[in-house]
């Protein structure tokens, strides 16, 4: 089984036994960061980096990825590229795709949802670029999905816990906030922990729906692994006997439709005075005690006193920066496999 030349726009794409093949490697790389044998395989290679929003880990943990398989991460705007757009004239995805395949051995792209008109936009250039491209493409976090942050998520849960994390209840909550989040991560995070068998609750208050395609998705994982699947909407009942917490905000789908009406800003205010209608959703000492002393997790940037208490955030059950860190592994072990060899 080989993964050279293929594309990740989500961890569904590739089979349980790929994604393992995945988590293997970036733990090889973990333990063994400057010293494993695959650190050239990106020799004199570049990877296209293409941001329509703004990262911290994601672009840093790319660079860092590139550098040390020996290739280089090149970091690009699109508002910079002359591109053909919704309301611009310019040059086509097709067009641009195909040049930049002519360069690069790989590109990563990140689109959310203030680059986009509504939901599914973003999977959509994605697909289009992956069509035209004849070297992988790689999501670095788009409006439906982010697949490197849901094999790190993985990859922290194992460490703390076991590699067999079949029973375990991971419970993916709605958090208020003030940062108007994606949906990308928790519906990556409920995906890929529903299909390698663990219990996943998704909670969250009235009104907070995610995908209905990806909710099916997920009772399908569940019931080919052997795991669960469930949505409740009371916060107690969530939180109990949990023994991973992900406390996330994100935003209602009306989000899309105000940004187009009224404008991002806009529809950012309204998001906020939403969320902060629903006191107590934040993972807090209160909520935790109910947990199997539950470890805490997410994939940053972390909103500290809406999503997570310091305590929490801070504590001995946060596995906050294990799993920020390891997106640097997730991402060489990705990078390795789909465009440095075709011998792994
Ligand atoms: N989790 C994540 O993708 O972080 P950034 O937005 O900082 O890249």
């Amino acid at each position: 089984m080989t993964l050279y030349g293929r594309d990740l726009l989500c961890t569904q794409d590739w089979t349980v036994e790929e994604l393992e093949k995945t988590l293997r490697l970036a733990n090889e790389f973990k333990d063994t960061r400057y010293d494993h044998p695959l650190n050239n395989c990106l020799d004199r290679r570049t990877f296209f980096m293409f941001f329509y929003n703004p990262s911290v880990r994601t672009r840093q943990s790319f660079e860092c990825a590139a550098t040390e398989l020996g290739g280089h991460a090149q970091f690009l705007e699109p508002k910079t590229m002359r591109l053909k757009s919704a309301k611009t004239a310019g040059e086509t995805v097709a067009d641009a795709s195909n040049v930049m395949s002519r360069y690069a051995s790989g590109i990563g792209i990140r689109i959310l949802e203030t680059a986009i008109e509504e939901y599914g936009q973003g999977h959509e250039l994605l697909e289009e670029y992956a069509h035209h491209a004849s070297v992988p493409i790689i999501s670095m976090a788009h409006d439906k999905y982010h697949p490197c942050q849901g094999l790190a998520d993985v990859m922290g849960m194992r460490a703390h816990m076991s590699d067999d994390l079949k029973g375990k209840k991971l419970v993916q909550v709605w958090a208020k906030g003030a940062l108007v989040r994606s949906w990308c991560s928790v519906q990556e995070s409920i995906l890929i922990n529903s299909r390698l068998s663990m219990d996943v609750t998704l909670a969250y208050p009235q009104g907070y729906d995610l995908d209905p395609d990806v909710y099916k998705m997920c009772e399908e994982n569940a019931e080919q692994s052997g795991g669960n699947f469930e949505i409740v909407h009371d916060l107690e009942e969530a939180y109990k006997d949990a023994d991973v917490v992900y406390s996330r905000n994100w935003m209602t789908a009306g989000f899309y439709e105000d940004a187009q009406k009224h404008g991002i800003d806009a529809a950012k205010q309204k998001e906020i005075e939403l969320a902060s209608k629903h006191e107590g959703w934040i993972a807090n000492d209160e909520m935790m005690s109910l947990t199997n002393d539950a470890l805490f997790t997410h994939c940053g940037p972390v909103d500290r006193g809406a999503e997570v208490t310091d305590k929490i955030c801070d504590g001995p059950r946060s596995i906050v920066y294990d799993v920020a860190e390891n997106r640097l592994h997730v991402q060489k072990a990705i990078m390795a496999l789909t465009m440095g060899t075709h011998n792994i």
